[in-house]
């Protein structure tokens, strides 16, 4: 879709939100971009937003069609979708099956420790104050969210997880950790918004444990979009493939 006439709503670090011609919706273009480090490392990389909006258009398929109400309508091109428009909780919602990352750093956990049950963690999305972590009693001091509404993001980021873990390990990944955002349609109720694509989760071969995902750049090795490319491959179905033009690897 060209982009003239056409009125951008909000710019994030690799999306751009466009208002669409259908009101109740918006059209979310992935960008090349990809930053990390609270946007301290930034590049643009060619295909990677094309490898994340195939991940999250299959990925929030696959969802919906386990149940999970999502924001994602349809894949209208290779960097563009067409979604519900929602009006955005500022809550990161971090789920981890395995201890890595931020976790190590923070807590003494032993690296790779399996975490049943799973660890559910909020973080406030304010870049200003560089997304702090949050209890149930600071979102509610803040007026993010009620306990009824925290109640049920919790459970169906465990029902996501469950869904998705599943879907995933059939194809040979296992999904280490990810993080999800929530907003709410104009009845008021949660829906999964945003993203699932390797630049907000972890995903590694279930065989040899190589990493799919954006700490490869994190560690600023080469490869990023190729690994991307490689989970496209993984999720997509071989009709969908030849539809979105998707080299096999
Ligand atoms: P985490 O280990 O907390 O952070 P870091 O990436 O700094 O090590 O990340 C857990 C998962 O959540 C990981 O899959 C990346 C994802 N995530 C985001 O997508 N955005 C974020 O702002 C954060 C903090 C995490």
């Amino acid at each position: 879709m060209s982009d003239v006439n056409r009125e951008l709503l909000y710019a994030g670090k690799a999306k751009d939100i466009y208002k669409s011609e259908n009101e109740n919706e918006v059209i979310i273009k992935f960008r090349d971009d990809i930053t990390a480090g609270d946007g301290a490392k930034k590049d643009t990389l060619s295909q990677k937003g094309y490898c994340n909006v195939l991940i999250s258009a299959k990925l929030f398929k696959v969802l919906e069609e386990n149940g999970v109400k999502t924001q994602y309508i349809e894949l209208l091109s290779t960097d563009e979708m067409r979604t519900k428009s929602l009006e955005m909780i500022p809550l990161e919602v971090i789920c981890r099956n395995i201890a890595t990352g931020s976790l190590l750093k923070k807590y003494p956990f032993e690296a790779n420790k399996e975490l049943k049950p799973p660890i559910i963690q909020f973080d406030y999305k304010n870049d200003e104050f560089h997304d702090p972590m949050l209890n149930d009693s600071i979102i509610k001091a803040l007026e993010i969210a009620t306990q009824e509404e925290l109640d049920e993001i919790r459970e169906i980021t465990l029902k996501i997880n469950k869904i998705l873990s599943d879907y995933l390990i059939e194809r040979g990944i296992i999904l280490v950790d990810f993080k999800l955002e929530y907003g709410k349609d104009s009845e008021g109720n949660i829906i999964l918004g945003d993203e699932i694509s390797p630049d907000t989760t972890r995903l590694w071969d279930s065989e040899t444990y190589e990493n799919f995902d954006k700490d490869i750049y994190r560690k600023g090795e080469e490869g990023v979009v190729d690994a991307y490319l490689k989970v496209v491959n993984l999720v997509l179905s071989d009709e969908e493939k030849v539809k979105w033009n998707v080299e096999q690897i």
